[in-house]
């Protein structure tokens, strides 16, 4: 029997109940997962006490809560320790561990939709976005993935410069200002758009133009409501293909359920699924 839960605030049109009662159905395995809201006022501390007192096997964290629970942590994973931020705690032998699943699951996503990425990680040429928690994430599960040229476009240098001191040796990283990125633009095979920029009720709003896109490159953005964003439906008039943001919610939470309960499950039809729950919300 697997309890598992998700704790943040507010939290009560998430997504992810939906995703692991699925996974825990594909499985074969009982259990529930279930919505804890903790309110601003109410303290963490006690609320992680009550969770350990329910036996809860693990759990998911979102805002505003990833980088607050590290302190109440017993452990923390490489990943989540570099980028600073938690989103999946595994309560075990009386210890609370602390991973992140967001980068990973962006490069699962990215790489299950183009396979031919894999083959060729170490020529392409990348260029995130947005320098953000959501951007650091997937900058350090791409270098970890094994690519080796990721630039960084941002509207701050300074918070793009701080993504950047993650860089491991043999990874090429060049800070640029928006400006430069949409100049520069046909100088890359995958475009990476993490920042909130053009999410409902913004959908006219787009974070640079793409006049100078490289035909055939790919063009990726986290954004999933709408699904298809305007940065997405301007990539694919250039001849682009393009990678939606609700695949990488269902990845990082196929790893999130790996570590909880060692089972890796297939998405399958759940990409479509989720699409049109979130078409009809
Ligand atoms: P998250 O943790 O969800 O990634 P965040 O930490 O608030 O969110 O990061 C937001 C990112 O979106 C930042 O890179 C931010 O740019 P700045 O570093 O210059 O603040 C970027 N961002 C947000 N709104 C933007 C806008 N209107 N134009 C350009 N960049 C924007």
């Amino acid at each position: 029997m697997y309890q598992l839960a998700l704790i943040g605030y507010p939290i009560k049109h998430s997504l992810s109940p939906w995703i692991h009662t699925n996974f825990l159905e594909k499985a074969q395995l009982t259990g529930d997962y279930r919505i804890i809201e903790i309110k601003p006022e109410q303290s963490l501390a006690q609320q992680l006490d009550d969770i350990k007192q329910q036996s809860i096997n693990g759990f998911n964290v979102t805002v505003p809560y990833k980088q607050k629970i590290i302190p109440y942590l017993d452990k923390l994973d490489d990943e989540a320790k570099h980028i600073g931020a938690v989103n999946t705690v595994i309560y075990k032998n009386d210890q609370l561990v602390g991973y992140n699943t967001d980068g990973i699951g962006y490069v699962r996503s990215l790489e299950q939709a183009f396979p031919s990425l894999e083959r060729q990680k170490e020529q392409k040429r990348l260029l995130i976005l947005g320098a953000g928690g959501a951007a650091r994430g997937i900058y350090y599960a791409l270098m970890q993935a094994g690519y080796r040229f990721i630039d960084i476009g941002n509207r701050t240098r300074s918070s793009a410069e701080d993504i950047a001191t993650l860089k491991m040796m043999s990874v090429h990283t060049n800070i640029k200002t928006l400006t430069e990125a949409e100049e520069k633009l046909s100088e890359y095979d995958v475009i990476i758009q993490t920042t909130s920029v053009g999410m409902r009720p913004n959908e006219d709003h787009s974070i640079i133009s793409l006049h100078q896109l490289k035909p055939q490159s790919i063009v990726s953005d986290i954004v999933y409501q709408p699904i298809e964003t305007k940065f997405l439906t301007d990539a694919k008039s250039k001849g682009a293909y393009i990678h939606h943001g609700h695949t990488m919610l269902l990845y990082q939470a196929q790893y999130a359920f790996e570590l909880w309960t060692n089972k890796r499950i297939s998405l399958n039809d759940m990409d479509k699924q989720l699409k049109q729950i979130l078409e009809e919300s």
